[in-house]
């Protein structure tokens, strides 16, 4: 084991009751995100997803028998760059991830969002309206990450974005998908004062999404999983585009519906 990456170097933590796992097991309630401006995400994988976004690791929490060879370099740079490590118990780390079989590693990261400006300033965003499902959040913005869609923007009450469920459900790709939030009128008029285009999806839409033009810079308006785009929304938008269904479905899933658009905007080899 290296000195860079010994155990000792770091804080440790063994007890459940620690008051430093309460804190942090707070984290799990919507509430205290919001209070602190703090996430968690479970993984080496995305502790070092946000470390190359450049997304601040205020604590990098690490099962103590595995601070060496890559653990210990993340957390290496976590510290360097003025993170807290904890080296923790596996008692610790099911406290905190509600697993019985947890990760060795969890993150703690700042939450970054992106500005009104951005929203459909460039390439193609997809704009979720009312979206509720964490896991349904995670698969688009991992299907936004490998289209190469320029950002998600959530319209309205949405389900928290920086929940562990959307966080895993998105595999990493949170750290390299811009994101906003919006309600309906500061998304029309960030659409609007950004010049972008309003794609809206829907079932009673004639025209097939095939036959769309798909040119930047445009947002791909996406609607709440019972109840479809609100009529506002829809109203607002340049045109109406469906996906033709043969069978007795009344729709698709919100999340494949959403990777057949942007997939299709790839297909016509558009600059995303
Ligand atoms: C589960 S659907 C909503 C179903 C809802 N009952 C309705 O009437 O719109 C969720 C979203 O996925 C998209 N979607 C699903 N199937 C679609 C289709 N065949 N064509 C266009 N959009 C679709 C739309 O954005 C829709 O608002």
């Amino acid at each position: 084991m290296t000195s860079r990456s010994a155990p000792g170097a770091f804080h440790r933590v063994d007890s459940p009751a620690n008051p430093i796992v309460k804190d942090l097991r707070a984290l799990t309630a919507k509430k205290e995100r919001d209070r602190t401006g703090l996430f968690l995400g479970e993984g080496l994988k995305l502790v070092r997803d946000a470390l190359a976004a450049g997304f601040e690791v205020v604590d990098l929490i690490a099962a103590a028998d595995s601070l060496e060879g890559p653990v210990g370099e993340s957390a290496a740079e976590v510290k360097a760059r003025g993170g807290r490590v904890l080296a923790v118990s596996h008692k610790v780390l099911e406290k905190l991830s509600r697993r019985d079989n947890p990760q060795t590693v969890i993150g703690v990261f700042k939450k970054r969002l992106a500005g009104a400006e951005e929203i459909g300033a460039r390439g193609i965003w997809i704009g979720l309206e009312r979206i509720r499902d964490p896991g349904n959040l995670g698969t688009i913005i991992r299907t936004a990450d490998a289209a190469g869609a320029a950002g998600i923007v959530l319209i309205g009450e949405c389900c928290d974005p920086f929940s562990l469920e959307a966080v895993r459900a998105s595999m990493g790709s949170f750290f390299h998908v811009p994101l906003a939030l919006a309600r309906e009128e500061a998304f029309l008029a960030a659409a609007r004062a950004n010049g972008a285009r309003l794609l809206g999806t829907h079932l009673s839409a004639r025209r097939d999404f095939r036959q769309a033009d798909y040119s930047p810079p445009l947002i791909l308006l996406m609607g709440n999983e019972r109840q479809g785009l609100t009529e506002r929304l829809a109203a607002a938008c340049d045109e109406l585009l469906r996906i033709p269904m043969r069978g007795k479905a009344d729709s698709l899933n919100l999340a494949i519906a959403t990777g057949l658009f942007v997939y299709e905007a790839l297909r016509q080899d558009q600059p995303l």
